[in-house]
């Protein structure tokens, strides 16, 4: 019997003998945990029920932001990031707080400059971060120098990450092979890491493959190693032992309501499986139960329609046959969906392999997944047999500058030819640290958004999210209303949508009543799924008889994505599109918008002359931005629309005559 299976005596609570070599625990629920299930949507107010439980426990550490919740809480939830560190903090007197960090993307989809960068840091800090696990999309971990050394100057822990790929069906290859990850280990240790990470987004590492990996690091390198494993393919709960067997050190879990699918194994039957080993966690099992009966009565029930219910199967075998995070597939059949296409799906899959090739073979994290698969969506739609990236996404372009850093094998020099052709910053890549040619931000920002932020927790969220960021606080700071979907539901409104499913499945839906009350502001509407249709609910909680208002919008729910490495719309009704703007009137050749999105900025405006092929009007779609160019030759009659406005696909964004 090998040692890492002594028995001691087994007792279910944590008086139990200390095992020799307790695996420690980092617990995602409260960040990747409903990432990965619920969009990213978990709201403060339904974490601090179970904070003071969770605190109990005796976690290595809690992960309580970073990644997705920056961006989602301001833009869908109206909550303030940074406050939800504080309101935490408040609960979690013993456990430290652990972060995802894009490194010098922080928590958004570009690289900042360092002045941002270290800004960031400082007041993560200040509100209550103690763990900074650091990643870089392309593993270049010359962009972790600036965040690094602010982590350090806070006297904080650094955790080194490497991303996780694959470009053969088990690790191995010419490029992510095990030498890749064993120097990628010594780098990060050379950097001051206080621990290491292997940071397996998409599921992908195999059980056996995970013991090699860790056994190498292990001999390599003397920073203890952590384990972050996506369920995603079922391998993960496997590949965690293996990792167990080889002298892993720190595992993440979930509590069970938050674990598996694209999620990550849950915590309980760890405990079990470790149950009086040498490898014994110590947590007392009873505690993590009473954790899940709140979190099952009282808070899951107000995210459950956000799970994906379009497939039974807790795994998705798409992972082990394409090597694609399950959240970018899913974000790419959205695209696809809305953009009226989705019959191309297979040509998706077939040209990523492809376009990431050529792209320079990049791991499939934030934001290089989007990057990919949006370009891959691209090429799709609108290359045609004579060329190819005929709509070169803006990240793509930057990429090819080497504003990301350095990719795996070099990007394919045509591709990058012709990204890179009139390219504002040069024609000639870059290959040094991309921090190195970005300018300081933060003083620009601030004379931009004026006395609308109040300190620099709010400049920097205007800094990171210019367009989202300054509706957040024109909402926070009551210069506009909030619109009724940002707004949080009870429980009381989910057992009113619940009845009513009942009665929708039973058809006993009204129409409309007559005698129907004044509609009040706490008005809000809800989408409910019967089979493949879907009605759109209002539930007014101010009086009993609420206004029903059924009529089936769209045969086929958009269904979110599980994964979602970045927010995707949630499973509602698109936003409506801004009204309609006098260029309907205009005479002249119209730009018409080739997908829906969110307006950022125009370039140029009414009476600007413009040449065939100019840009005239960055539009988002799918985090990506795409500068759209004038059809020909002309001056801007009209402009249909202003920078925030969401619009979509055909709307007319300009004439041009
Ligand atoms: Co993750």
């Amino acid at each position: 019997m090998t040692d890492h299976v002594v028995m001691t005596e087994m007792n279910y609570s944590a008086d139990r003998p200390k095992a020799a070599n307790p695996v420690k625990i980092q617990d995602l629920s409260l960040r990747d945990g409903h990432q990965s299930l619920f969009a990213t949507r978990g709201r403060t107010e339904d974490m601090i029920p179970v904070a003071e439980m969770m605190d109990e426990i005796g976690f290595w550490a809690v992960e309580t932001w970073g990644g997705a919740t920056f961006d989602t809480m301001h833009r869908f939830l109206n909550e303030d990031p940074w406050e939800r560190l504080r309101t935490l903090k408040r609960y979690f007197r013993k456990t430290p707080f652990s972060m995802l960090l894009r490194a010098q993307n922080l928590v958004g989809y570009r690289n900042y400059a360092n002045d941002v960068a270290r800004a960031f840091v400082d007041r993560a800090v200040a509100n209550g971060m103690d763990i900074f696990r650091t990643f870089d999309a392309l593993n270049d971990f010359r962009n972790f120098e600036t965040v690094v050394d602010q982590i350090k100057k806070n006297g904080k822990h650094f955790q080194g990450c490497m991303c996780y790929s694959m470009t053969e069906p088990r690790m191995g290859g010419e490029v992510y092979n095990l030498d890749y990850y064993v120097g990628k280990a010594k780098e990060l240790e050379a950097l001051g890491a206080d621990s290491i990470c292997v940071k397996d987004m998409a599921g992908l590492l195999a059980p056996y493959d995970t013991y090699n990996l860790v056994k190498a690091l292990k001999a390599a390198v003397k920073a203890p190693i952590h384990l972050h494993s996506h369920f995603t393919s079922g391998m993960a709960s496997m590949s965690q032992l293996k990792a167990i067997e080889a002298g892993v050190d720190i595992l993440d879990t979930c509590m069970t309501p938050y674990a598996y699918r694209t999620s990550h194994p849950a915590i309980e039957p760890l405990v079990m499986t470790l149950l009086g080993t040498n490898r014994d966690t110590g947590f007392d099992i009873r505690k993590l139960a009473a954790i899940n009966e709140v979190l099952e009565k009282q808070i899951l029930p107000k995210y459950k329609h956000l799970l994906d219910d379009s497939k039974i199967s807790v795994i998705d075998i798409n992972v082990l046959l394409h090597q694609t995070p399950g959240g970018m597939l899913s974000n790419l059949v959205n695209q696809l969906r809305e953009m009226d296409s989705l019959d191309k799906i297979d040509d998706v899959y077939r040209q990523l392999p492809r376009v990431r090739k050529e792209l320079g073979q990049v791991p499939l994290v934030t934001p290089t997944s989007q990057i990919v698969g949006v370009q891959t969506v691209n090429n799709v739609l609108y290359d045609t047999p004579d060329e190819r990236y005929k709509m070169i996404t803006a990240q793509v372009k930057d990429l090819c500058y080497g504003l990301y850093g350095k990719t795996a094998i070099p990007i394919d020099p045509e591709v990058q030819k012709k990204a890179l052709k009139g390219y504002p910053r040069g024609e000639q890549p870059i290959t040094c640290r991309p921090a190195e040619v970005l300018e300081p931000e933060l003083e620009k920002a601030g004379k931009d958004i004026g006395d609308l932020a109040a300190d620099t927790d709010d400049l920097l969220t205007y800094t990171l999210f210019p367009v989202t960021g300054r509706k957040f606080l024109e909402w926070k700071y009551g210069r506009a209303e909030a619109p009724a979907s940002v707004k949080p539901i009870t429980l009381e409104q989910v057992k009113k949508t619940d009845a009513l499913v009942k009665k929708a499945k039973a058809g006993e839906l009204v129409e409309k009543k007559t005698d129907a009350p004044v509609k009040s502001e706490r008005l809000r509407a809800f989408n409910v799924f019967v089979d493949n249709e879907y009605f759109t609910v209002e539930v007014d909680p101010t009086g009993d008889a609420s206004v029903f208002v059924a009529a089936p919008v769209v045969a086929a729910p958009v269904h979110v994505s599980a994964a979602v490495p970045v927010p995707a719309a949630p499973k509602v009704a698109p936003a409506p599109a801004a009204a309609p703007a006098p260029v309907a009137d205009v005479g002249g050749t119209k730009l018409a918008a080739p997908m829906p999105g969110l307006i950022i900025r125009y370039v140029k405006n009414v009476g600007d002359k413009v040449a065939k092929g100019e840009a005239v009007v960055v539009l988002e779609a799918m985090k990506m931005e795409n500068a759209l160019v004038a059809p020909c030759d002309g001056v801007i009659k009209a402009i249909g629309f202003k920078s925030g406005d969401t619009v979509a696909k055909g709307a007319a964004l300009c004439v041009i005559e």
